[in-house]
């Protein structure tokens, strides 16, 4: 049985990540693999449940990080894990990165609280010892908030994420640097303000060169 492989997308808003996250779980397909496409916060009937809270109601930033990370321990211990048990390939629109950068770096909340947040609900017994789960890849797409700022623009109706001031955005693009930065073997960073097709190679390119696909 193959191993499962656990890839997690990541970006500022109007990154322009989702077409590519359905493409690459098209060519994990065509390999004979199993996937599993699924999202933060979200993936299970509880989870969707605090995602619309924590991006509809006004609340403060520790608040905002436990629904994030409540919504997260739920959908690990129901539908991460279990797949990764079976080998299936997990493709995950955000994970605790977007926390970092979000509730973090965008909202200035505290990182060491967030980082004893991560240990808890990552730790593979549920204790802030041993080691985390955590992405086998994290792909980074980087854009410059005033080119995503553009992309938005007359999109859709934001929610409360989407519709804050760019100033936001640089703090949340400067977390997700920070947390590249941390942890360099994990995340693969895409230039994210190319065409699509050449943002589409890249990441192909990128995931094929750490061995996950052939
Ligand atoms: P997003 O993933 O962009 O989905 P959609 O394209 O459907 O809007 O929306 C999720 C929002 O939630 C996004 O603005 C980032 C935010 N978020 C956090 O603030 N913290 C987190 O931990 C996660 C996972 C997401």
């Amino acid at each position: 049985m193959s191993h499962g492989l656990f890839l997690s997308f990541e970006g500022i808003d109007g990154a322009g990540k989702s077409t590519h996250i359905e493409s690459l779980a098209g060519a994990f397909r065509a390999q004979g693999r199993t996937v599993v496409l699924t999202r933060e916060p979200g993936g299970t009937s509880l989870a969707e449940k605090l995602r619309a809270m924590a991006l509809n109601d006004p609340m403060d930033a520790l608040t905002e990080a436990l629904l994030m990370f409540a919504a997260r321990r739920d959908h690990l211990l129901q539908v991460i894990e279990p797949a990764l048990a079976r080998g299936d390939v997990v493709l995950c629109d955000r994970f605790t990165d977007a926390t970092f950068a979000y509730q973090g770096a965008g909202r200035g909340f505290d990182l060491q609280v967030l980082a004893t947040l991560e240990r808890w609900v990552q730790g593979v017994d549920g204790v802030a010892t041993g080691s985390l789960r955590q992405p086998h890849l994290t792909a980074w797409f980087d854009l410059d908030p005033a080119v995503a700022a553009q992309r938005l623009a007359g999109a859709r109706v934001p929610d409360k994420f989407e519709s804050q001031p760019q100033a936001f955005f640089a703090r949340v693009a400067s977390g997700y640097a920070a947390r590249a930065a941390a942890d360099p073997g994990r995340f693969l960073r895409i230039a994210a303000d190319q065409p699509r097709d050449a943002v589409w190679n890249e990441l192909l390119a990128g995931v094929r060169a750490r061995g996950f696909l052939s």
